[in-house]
C-alpha cells in the first residue's frame, strides 16, 4: 500500500512508452507490482527513475523456449532454469512459456512432476507447454484434463524427430481433445518420412557436413507439412499456431489459409531473420553451431520472412532457445533428442549433420536482435516489435491484460530500451550457460538498459538482481478467440462447416 507521501511504489518517468498499438509520452506508475498508472506528471514514487530519452516496453514473454528439458536418449539440456531466466531477464524477457516432455510409452506424471519442480527455480515468470507424443486415451482422457485445468491450456506436438513425432491420425486425436478442453495447440511442421528419405540418401552419398542438415530439409518439406497440420485443424475447426516458420513457401500456406478464414497463426525466431545456409556452411565445424529446424534458408531469403511479418503472416517472434553448448554437438551421438535418422560420424569423429542435437541459444538475445535489425534498422515500427515480442504471444496462450501491454492492471514488467547505445554482441557478456552465441559478433544498435519485473528490478545494466526462485508459474486463461468458457465456439470456421 502507499504511505502518505508517496502514491506510487516506483514510477518511471518522462520516457517514450511504446505499447501494442501507439507510442505517446509519459511516465508509469507502479503499486503493488502492476501498472497502476499511465500518464504524464504523475505524483510521486517511492523509487523515481529517469527514463528521458528512453523507450519503455513491456517485459518480453517468449513463449518458445527449450530450458533444462531431459531427453529420452538420457541427455539434459545444459540451461537451466537458474541461468536460462537469468539470461531471459537480461535481454528484456520477464516471462517465458517452455516445454514439459512426454516419453512415448509413459504418461505424463513421469516427466512432469521433476520437470516442475525444477522450474521453481525460475527468476523469471514461467508457464509450461505439454509435449504430447504419445497420445493414449488415459493421456487425452485424463491426463491433459488435469492440466487444462491447472492453467496449462497448450499442447505441443511434433510432425517430425525420431521419438517425438505423431502420426496424422494422433495429430487429430490431439486437436479434437484441445477443442474439447479449450486449449491451443502449437505445432512442428516437417515432413518426416522425406526428411528421412532424404538423410539416407546424403549418408550413402558420403555428405555428412553440417551444411547438409538444410539440403536434408529444403523448404518444401515444411511447405508440405505446415499445409498438411492447416488442413487437419481445418477439418477438426482447431487453431493452431505453427510454430518457427523458416521460409516463405511455408508462410505463403499460412497467409493463404487465414484469408480463407482458417485460424492459424505463425511464428518465426530470430535466426531465419539473420542467419543463413551461409552459416551452416562455416568451416571447421562451426556450422554445427547454427544447426536448427526447420533449417537455415539461403542467404537474402530472410528479407522474405521480415515482408512476412509486416504483412502479419508472422505475428510472434521467439526465441526457440535450446541448451546445447558447442562442445556437446561435437561430441553428441544423438543423445540429447531433438534429432532424426541415427548416429552418424565423419571420418574426423565429428558426427554427421544428422547426429547434432538441433536447436540454438537465443533467449537473451532475441529482443536485442529484433530491436537492431528490426526497429533500428526501419524494417518494424516499436507497436510491433512489442506485439511481436510480447503482446500476440499473450492474446494466443491466454494472458492477456497480464502480460504484454502497458496498462493499468497489467503486471509492471517493463523494459528500458537506449535507442542510441550499440553494442558488438559477444558470448563472454550473456548469462546463458551455452559456451556460443550464433550472434557472435554483431553490432546492435538500441539496447535494453533495465529490466522491471513486477514492479522490481530485476536486472540493471547488465547485472541481475533477481533471484533464483522468485519468478511465479503463469497459470493461464484460454486463449483470446475463445468464448469465456474457454471452448471454440461451435461453427467458428463457417466455411467448414459448410463444407462439413
Ligand atoms: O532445432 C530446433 N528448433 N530445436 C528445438 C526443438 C524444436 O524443434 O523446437
Ligand atoms: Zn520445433
Ligand atoms: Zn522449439
Amino acid at each position: 500500500m502507499p504511505s502518505h507521501d508517496f502514491d506510487y511504489d516506483l514510477v518511471v518517468r518522462g520516457a517514450t512508452l511504446a505499447g501494442p498499438a501507439e507510442v505517446f509520452e509519459g511516465d508509469v506508475g507502479v503499486r503493488d507490482g502492476v501498472i497502476a498508472a499511465l500518464g504524464r506528471g504523475l505524483r510521486r514514487g517511492r523509487e523515481e527513475i529517469d527514463a528521458k530519452g528512453m523507450i519503455v516496453t513491456p517485459g518480453g514473454l517468449d513463449p518458445h523456449c527449450h530450458i533444462e528439458e531431459p531427453s529420452e536418449g538420457g541427455g539434459v539440456q545444459e540451461e537451466s532454469f537458474s541461468s536460462g531466466s537469468a539470461a531471459a531477464l537480461a535481454g528484456g524477457t520477464t516471462s517465458f512459456i517452455c516445454f514439459v516432455p512426454q516419453w512415448k510409452g509413459h504418461p505424463i506424471a513421469a516427466t512432469a512432476e521433476g520437470y516442475e519442480a525444477r522450474a521453481r527455480a525460475s527468476r523469471a515468470d514461467y508457464s509450461f507447454h505439454q509435449i504430447i507424443t504419445d497420445p493414449t486415451p488415459d493421456v487425452l482422457d485424463r491426463e491433459v484434463p488435469a492440466l487444462v485445468a491447472r492453467g496449462i491450456r497448450s499442447l505441443k506436438v511434433f510432425l517430425t524427430y525420431d521419438p517425438l513425432r505423431l502420426t496424422d491420425g494422433q495429430f487429430l486425436d490431439v486437436l479434437a481433445t484441445a477443442r474439447r478442453l479449450g486449449a491451443f495447440v502449437t505445432v512442428h511442421c516437417e515432413n518426416y518420412d522425406a526428411i528421412g528419405w532424404r538423410i539416407r540418401a546424403l549418408l550413402e552419398a558420403g555428405l555428412t557436413d553440417p551444411l547438409q542438415h538444410a539440403w536434408a530439409r529444403p523448404p518444401v518439406v515444411e511447405r508440405e507439412a505446415t499445409h498438411r497440420a492447416i488442413a487437419l485443424a481445418e477439418l477438426v475447426d482447431q487453431p493452431i499456431q505453427v510454430f518457427h516458420v523458416s521460409c516463405d513457401e511455408a508462410a505463403e500456406e499460412i497467409a493463404r489459409a487465414r484469408a480463407r478464414g482458417i485460424k492459424v497463426w505463425g511464428e518465426t525466431c530470430p535466426q531465419y531473420l539473420t542467419l543463413s545456409t551461409d552459416d551452416l556452411g562455416k568451416p571447421d565445424f562451426e556450422g554445427a553451431k547454427v544447426v536448427c529446424s526447420p533449417a537455415l534458408r539461403a542467404p537474402g531469403e530472410s528479407e522474405r520472412i521480415w515482408a512476412r511479418i509486416r504483412e502479419g503472416t508472422l505475428d510472434v517472434v521467439s526465441s526457440d532457445h535450446c541448451g546445447f553448448s558447442f562442445a556437446t554437438a561435437k561430441r553428441d551421438p544423438g543423445s540429447s533428442g531433438y534429432g532424426q535418422g541415427g548416429a552418424g560420424a565423419r571420418p574426423d569423429g565429428m558426427p554427421a549433420f544428422n547426429a547434432i542435437p538441433n536447436g540454438v541459444p537465443g533467449i537473451e538475445t532475441r529482443l536485442p536482435v529484433l530491436f537492431s535489425e528490426g526497429v533500428s534498422a526501419g524494417r518494424i515500427d516499436l507497436p510491433t516489435f512489442v506485439r511481436l515480442t510480447s503482446t500476440n504471444a499473450a492474446r494466443l496462450f491466454g494472458l492477456a491484460g497480464r502480460k504484454g501491454t502497458l496498462a493499468p492492471g497489467a503486471d509492471a514488467d517493463l523494459v528500458l530500451w537506449n535507442p542510441d547505445a550499440e553494442r558488438v554482441l559477444t558470448n563472454a557478456d550473456l548469462h546463458h550457460a551455452i559456451d556460443y552465441t550464433p550472434w557472435e559478433g554483431m553490432r546492435l544498435k538500441g539496447l535494453p538498459t533495465l529490466t522491471i519485473r513486477r514492479g522490481e528490478i530485476a536486472v540493471r545494466d547488465g547485472q541481475v538482481l533477481a533471484e533464483p526462485g522468485s519468478g511465479r508459474f503463469l497459470a493461464r486463461g484460454p486463449y483470446a478467440l475463445a468464448t469465456p468458457s474457454g471452448r471454440v465456439p461451435d461453427g467458428f470456421d463457417a466455411a467448414a462447416s459448410r463444407r462439413g
